[in-house]
Formats: structure tokens, sequence, C-alpha cells
């Protein structure tokens, strides 16, 4: 049976596509049963409506306090048939959750985040990355607490920030890294091979056999991504 999950967005929804798209590929082992979003026009629900997923949206300008916005995200989500042993994935939910929300979903909620944290949480990792003129940044998937862009990290990809691209060239390159994380993420926590301790994230290892992808034959010892590439006698 299918884990059933939902979805929290705010806007484009292309991080809820790759978890679609990966379903339909008989990848990823979850039930979508609901997808909330705080903004109306989010494209986000577009998607889910053109798959046949539920979708509810819930303003939080409409709500005196963080907490009682969570309360109805929570009847919500009960409500569509995800219960605490579910999980909730934020794609591009520019929210904050408070304990109201993890107090039910505790370490069943993941984020994707674009940047290498704990460097350039917030908004506009990819912006903030590029301004400050690091070399490499990326994604990271992690999950949720209480405090923004923060709890324990479960994978993250790293992209090589090219000379001159600023945010708005970057930003793209990393999407297509947040496309591959998230849904290998969310199956991993699925399939029950996350072990959380403190802020480690231990990756069981599966019961059944897996290919990995060819990065993997690398000895984690000798693997680094360098930006730019060493020059030779280094
Ligand atoms: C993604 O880049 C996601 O990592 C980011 O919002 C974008 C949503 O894109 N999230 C954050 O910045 C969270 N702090 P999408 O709507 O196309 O999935």
């Amino acid at each position: 049976m299918p884990l059933p999950i939902a979805v929290l967005v705010s806007g484009n929804g292309s991080n809820l596509q790759s978890i679609i798209d990966r379903i339909e590929a008989g990848a990823l082992d979850v039930e979508i049963k609901l997808v909330i979003s705080n903004k109306a026009d989010a494209y986000g629900l577009e998607r889910a409506r053109s798959h046949g997923i539920p979708t509810r949206v819930l303003l939080h300008t409409e709500y005196d306090s963080r907490e009682a916005f969570d309360t109805d995200m929570v009847r919500a989500i009960r409500d569509s048939g995800v219960d605490e042993s579910g999980v909730v994935v934020m794609a591009g939910f520019m929210r904050i959750v408070t304990h109201v929300f993890l107090g039910v979903f505790e370490n069943r909620v993941i984020n994707i985040h674009p940047a290498l944290l704990p460097s350039f949480p917030g908004v506009y990792g990819q912006g903030d990355a590029a301004d400050y003129g690091v070399k490499i940044s990326g994604c990271t998937v992690h999950f949720v607490d209480e405090q923004m862009d923060h709890g324990p990290v479960i994978i993250q990809a790293a992209v090589p920030c090219l000379p001159g691209e600023g945010g708005g060239g970057l930003s793209p390159r990393i999407l297509k890294m947040e496309h591959r994380v998230l849904p290998q993420a969310l199956q991993w926590l699925v399939d029950g091979r996350l072990e959380i301790d403190g802020r480690f994230v231990r990756l069981k290892p599966a019961d059944k056999a897996v290919s990995q992808q060819p990065l993997a034959d690398i000895e984690p010892e000798t693997y680094a991504l360098i930006w730019p590439p060493l020059e030779e006698g280094f």
C-alpha cells in the first residue's frame, strides 16, 4: 500500500511535479492525498488538479497566529486521510511551522531548500549564495523543526557556481538537483530507512538489493566535488 502523504506548496510546484513524476514512474511508493497552498494563485495547485489530486487553499493572512493556521492545516491533512504515520513534504512552502504542526507529524515533515545548509537559509538561498561569491552551492533536504531551514540533514547535492551567472543562472541548475534528491529522501523516509540521532540522520541499508547511481561506486573517502577543478600537481 502506498503511504499517504500531503504536500505543501507556495508557488510553481516543480518539486511537487518531481514527486508526481516519480510516483507515476513507479519509483516512489506514496499517494498524495492533498496539496495545500497558502497562496491562491500557486501554480502547484494547477499541477495537482491536472493529476486528480485534491487541493486546499489556506491563506495564512486570514489567521491571527501561526498556531491557528497550523491547527487548520493539521485538520485538513487529517481529513484527507493522512495521519501521524504519513508524511508531509514542504515543497517550496514559504512558511515556518510551529509545535502545533510538528507535535502531530513528529519527524514526519521534510523540506527542500535551495542551498547547502546551514549556509544561506531563507527565501532566496540561490541568490544569496551567488551574491556572496561562493564557488559551490546546492540544495538540502532536511527534517523540519521549528526554526527556518534548520532541522537534521537527510541529503545534499552540490553544484558549481559559474562566473557571473548570479542567482538567476544558478537557480535552475540547483532546481534540477532538487528534483532528484527530494523524491529520493521521501522514499528513504517511507521505507523507514532514516534514523535521527540529534542532528545526525543515518541512512540504514535497504532490505532488498538496490542499484545506485554511478557516483555511489566512488569511495566516499576519496570523493569530493571541488569547483573550480584542481590543476595538475595539486
Ligand atoms: C525551490 O527552489 C525550493 O527549494 C525553494 O522554493 C523553490 C520552490 O520551487 N524553497 C525554499 O526556498 C525554502 N526556504 P517549486 O515551487 O518549483 O518547487
